[in-house]
């Protein structure tokens, strides 16, 4: 942690000014003489260090919208993260995204606020259990959702994120395909293929507990909502809402489409983050918060960015595997 909190001086207020009329709908201003110090510390380190920060959609607006050089999906910051040259990269996300930025940058020095940024569907599965499974159905290409440890990536054929899933099962040559570990992702997708899909039973613990009965409530009392769900939601789930997309695709559908009013059924900063973007729609915010992105805060960014540490290692025996599962999700086009 860094020894003294920054300060709210006067040259923080000039220099976060602009930052806080975009943001002064969402955060008060009491709160924000506390967190403007933290910004414009972090963006200070940034630049002496050339660091550079890779946001995920659930991280909070003040992170989001403050300190981040990139924001994303899983793909996108997978293909970002592909493409730059950065010494320092920092990961506001959980802990397998940056394990996929390591993968894919291993000479950088990758970090994260908080090792315990796990994530309940990369914990469901180990490699053992991808060659029982293989072991069972012989000859079925492994896919696997990026929610996964390098270990798991590594002893698969191909990634997938939420954003390409259906084309990368499209894209493999056989009509049996094993796809780990989010039971609901992959029941979403064997509705939308001919392929025979033998799934896994992992699930997110933030997707799984939306239930039809919570749309069918929300259409009552909001009435015009357009209703979008994440696919790591279950079918029915699904089956309930206008659209479902990653959490990068419902943000290009608000942008499209402009809804005059949207429900993302999904982790709550989601909604607090687009709703700065379009101030014009009307969020209704059911929503389930997900404790391991909130573990990743601005205090612990500024210590990590101080400090460089916690950082990310990946077992080197697992880089060449896993790489070239991810690789070949990026070479299938979709997202
Ligand atoms: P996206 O790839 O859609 O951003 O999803 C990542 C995730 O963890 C969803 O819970
Ligand atoms: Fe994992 Fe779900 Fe959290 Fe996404 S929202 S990181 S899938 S637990």
């Amino acid at each position: 942690m860094t020894a003294t909190a920054p300060a709210f001086t006067p040259e923080v207020r000039q220099r976060t000014a602009a930052l806080y009329q975009k943001l002064k709908h969402h955060i008060p201003e009491v709160e924000w003489t506390l967190t403007a110090p933290l910004i414009d510390a972090i963006q200070g380190l940034k630049t002496e260090k050339k660091a550079l920060v890779l946001a995920h959609n659930y991280m909070t607006p003040e992170i989001f919208h403050g300190v981040a050089d990139v924001v994303g999906d899983s793909l996108a910051l997978a293909r970002e993260a592909a493409r730059v040259k950065a010494e320092i990269i920092v990961v506001c996300g959980v802990h397998f995204m940056a394990e996929t930025v390591k993968i894919l940058n291993p000479d950088a020095k990758v970090l994260i606020a908080d090792l315990d940024a796990g994530c309940s569907l990369a914990e469901s599965i180990t490699p053992a259990d991808v060659e029982a499974l293989r072991s069972r159905y012989p000859g079925a290409p492994v896919v696997t959702y990026v929610n996964t440890s390098a270990a798991v990536k590594a002893v698969s054929d191909v990634c997938c994120t939420s954003g390409n899933a259906l084309a990368v099962v499209e894209s493999l040559d056989s009509d049996e395909v094993i796809f780990i570990p989010d039971q609901y992702l992959a029941r979403n997708v064997a509705r939308q293929t001919k392929k025979t899909i033998r799934f896994w039973e992992g699930s997110c613990m933030v997707h799984e507990i939306f239930t039809p009965a919570d749309l069918q409530q929300m259409r009552k009392d909001y009435p015009g909502v357009a209703i979008m769900a994440h696919p790591e939601c279950p079918p029915d789930v699904v089956h309930e809402a206008d659209y479902a997309g990653s959490t990068a695709q419902m943000i290009r559908f608000v942008q499209e489409k402009r809804p005059r009013r949207v429900a993302l059924i999904t982790e709550c900063s989601m909604s607090d983050n687009v709703a700065v973007q379009f101030p014009d729609v009307d969020f209704v915010r059911p929503c389930n918060l997900c404790p391991h992105m909130k573990k990743i805060t601005l205090p612990k960014i500024l210590a990590t960015l101080e400090n460089e540490t916690p950082e990310v290692l990946v077992d080197p025996a697992y880089i060449e595997p896993a790489r070239r599962a991810i690789e070949r999700m990026l070479e299938v086009k979709a997202g």
